[in-house]
């Protein structure tokens, strides 16, 4: 698998493979969202390639202070095959050259299972934390496209 950062030409591929893999498509994740979080980490977003198809995905984000990752996602058809390991140890290796000091990530309940994932890459469970959320435009928002 080839990783490259993420152009906009493959917008539809990678909403295609979060919606095969699960993720929930919300607001963040129209075009105009995403080519906002891809001008302004075109680094640490990242996907994989193989055979000239689109089948990993991960969006990375630094806000100056933390690193954060969100919806990661390899291709059903392509799981369970080094994959996923691949593209977070790339994106670790970029976080670690732009000297990010911690980065976090957030797991959905219903979606237990992926921690043990995360685990064997080294990922550790805060239990010290509650996490909080507020949006500040109700009409922008929208937890599903
Ligand atoms: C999570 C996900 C990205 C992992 O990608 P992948 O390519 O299947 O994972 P890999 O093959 O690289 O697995 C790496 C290691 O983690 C293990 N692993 C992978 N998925 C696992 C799971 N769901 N539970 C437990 N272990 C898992 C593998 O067995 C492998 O271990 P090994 O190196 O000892 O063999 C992929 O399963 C996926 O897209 N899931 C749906 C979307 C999702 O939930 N994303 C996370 C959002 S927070």
């Amino acid at each position: 698998m080839k990783i490259e950062q993420f152009n906009m030409k493959d917008y539809p591929a990678i909403i295609n493979i979060w919606e095969r893999a699960g993720i929930n498509v919300g607001s963040s994740d129209t075009k105009e969202e995403i080519e906002k979080m891809s001008n302004r980490n075109p680094n640490l977003f990242l996907v994989g390639r193989l055979d000239h198809n689109l089948i990993a995905v991960v969006l990375g984000g630094y806000d100056g202070r933390r690193g954060y990752i969100h919806h990661l996602a390899v291709d059903p058809d392509y799981q369970h095959q080094g994959y996923g390991k691949k593209l977070m140890d790339e994106l670790m290796f970029r976080f670690k050259e732009m000297k990010v000091h911690k980065i976090h990530l957030f797991i959905e309940k219903y979606n237990h299972s992926v921690i043990n994932f995360y685990k064997k890459l080294g990922w550790e469970i805060r239990d010290d934390l509650v996490m909080m959320s507020f949006i500040p435009d109700e009409k922008l928002y929208k937890w599903k496209l």
